[in-house]
């Protein structure tokens, strides 16, 4: 199923702590940003990549793009405050699209049978995200103490790619921007609407590049994946 795909990367990595954008840290020497890329300009069914990024680094992220050869770039809109605003950036900026997936730029694991997954749902359903089921017991804490525990078999802890009939996502994000919602995600704008978010079971290894320890375990995946 053909899709573009929008990579918010215009954050700062307040969490990371390298006191610049971590996209731009290395795995395996090369960039997390770039590994990233790297599976959507590898995948046939990817027509279109829309990169929101900060204006001061639109310079430094072309020259990475023409470096690596990244070709399928369509466009490198200003991100905003939020995340969601950086998303809405991009969604503004695109036509003629049928399915769109988002995807975090600082998850660089993610896999192109997932992505399919993800795709095809979309295009069926309307609206398809990834995740992965909870593997820890959960318990709801309230002033340091238990209130609850929770059913784990109907928790699902979730990523992206999120994946969506463009009309569907557009109007998400026009409704939530004009009555000033802001959502964790895309899926979110979408449940408002009342539309249904179906989901796709991920891989644990598509974690988000977050703190300093997610690049010990990114290391890992790396090596793992090349013996
Ligand atoms: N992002 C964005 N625009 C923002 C904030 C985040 O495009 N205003 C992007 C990040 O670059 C990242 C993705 O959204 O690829 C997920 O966000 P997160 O992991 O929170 O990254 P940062 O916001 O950069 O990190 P932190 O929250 O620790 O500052
Ligand atoms: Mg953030």
């Amino acid at each position: 199923m053909e899709y573009e795909v929008v990579l918010p990367a215009a954050g700062s990595g307040k969490r990371m702590g390298a006191g610049q954008n971590k996209l731009f840290l290395q795995l395996a020497e090369k960039p997390i940003l770039i590994h990233t890329l790297n599976v959507f300009e590898a995948d046939v069914n990817c027509t279109g990549i829309w990169l929101a990024v900060k204006p001061e680094e639109r310079l430094f992220i072309e020259a990475l793009l023409a470096q690596y050869n990244i070709t399928k770039v369509k466009g490198l809109p200003a991100g905003g405050e939020e995340r969601q605003h950086s998303v809405h950036s991009c969604i503004k900026e695109m036509s003629n699209v049928n399915i769109v997936l988002v995807h975090d730029a600082a998850r660089p694991f993610i896999t192109h049978g997932i992505i399919e997954r993800l795709a095809s749902t979309a295009f069926v359903k309307g609206a398809a995200i990834a995740g992965v089921r909870a593997k820890d017991t959960m318990k709801k804490v309230r002033d340091g103490v238990i209130t609850e525990t929770v059913d784990r078999e109907s928790l699902w802890m979730i990523q992206t790619p999120q994946a969506f009939r463009f009309d569907l996502l557009a109007e998400a994000e026009d409704v939530a921007e004009k009555v000033g919602f802001l959502g964790t995600d895309e899926a979110m704008l979408v449940e408002r609407l009342g539309h249904e978010v179906h989901i796709v079971e991920s891989s644990y290894e598509n974690v988000k590049m977050t703190t300093k320890e997610d690049l010990i375990f990114g290391e890992a995946i790396l090596a793992s994946r090349k013996s």
